[in-house]
């Protein structure tokens, strides 16, 4: 049997990162965690429980957060005490208000420790409840860097703006004409901007591989990922 194998992949929104990771872990038949949804998750607990302009109310209810995170890239569901909130957690709303709650440092370090702890069940044959052993993709902002520095294979998942903007603009508008862009762009940058105050995910790391999906539809993107791991790790 082939040892257990991590997958750290970063990179901006709209960057195709969560569509290519998920199907990475189903290609490989490992795990996959989509850390953003955590963010999320988090962000629609605090919504709920606490005030969102007091960090300290904010940190204590993560801290409570009552959340299970589905493994399986097939089907990866989000539940907060009990219910399926994959839905909620795209809402505009929280969408709007995901850049303070994860701006937050003491969210940021209960989620890192949920995660690295998610990281090491999946990477461990004994424990694992999705892979069986075989490992796990995470996909996020700061995986590649914080979570997972040490992960097997490290991908930052790049494009352009214009084709960054394009792509969001499809998935909310189902249209990419200059109007539907436009609309898209500010809400795109905006986020940006503030996910770059807390997380680097412009620039790769040393040991980190680009992939830029700019020029590259969703086939060629996974095959160029899959590609960057078979080089470092051998799996295929
Ligand atoms: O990838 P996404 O759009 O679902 O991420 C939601 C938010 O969470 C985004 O604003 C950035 C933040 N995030 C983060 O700070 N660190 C991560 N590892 C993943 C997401």
């Amino acid at each position: 049997m082939t040892s257990p194998v991590v997958i750290a992949i970063d990179g901006p929104s709209g960057s195709g990162k969560s569509s290519v990771s998920k199907a990475v872990a189903a290609r490989l038949g490992l795990a996959y965690l989509d850390t953003g949804a955590m963010y999320r998750a988090a962000t629609v607990w605090s919504m709920e429980t606490a005030d969102l302009d007091d960090a300290v109310s904010v940190a204590t209810a993560v801290r409570a957060m009552p959340l299970v995170m589905g493994l399986d890239p097939e089907a990866p569901g989000v539940e907060l005490d009990g219910r399926d909130v994959a839905v909620t957690i795209r809402s505009t709303e929280v969408t709007t208000n995901v850049s303070k709650v994860a701006s937050n440092l003491e969210v940021r370090s209960e989620l890192k420790r949920l995660q690295r702890q998610i990281i090491d069940q999946e990477s461990s044959a004994a424990q694992a409840v999705h892979s069986g052993g075989r490992g796990i993709v995470a996909e996020g902002r700061d995986i590649t860097t914080v979570v997972a520095p040490d992960a097997d294979a490290r991908v930052l998942l790049t494009a352009s703006e214009e084709a960054r903007l394009r792509r969001r603009s499809l998935e909310v508008h189902g249209a990419a004409d200059a109007t539907a862009v436009d609309a898209t762009r500010d809400q795109v940058l905006r986020r940006d901007r503030d996910d770059a105050k807390v997380t680097q995910f412009h620039v790769a790391a040393d040991g980190v591989a680009t992939v830029d999906s700019s020029d590259l539809d969703f086939e060629q993107t996974v095959d160029a990922v899959l590609a960057v791991v078979a080089q470092v790790t051998g799996r295929e």
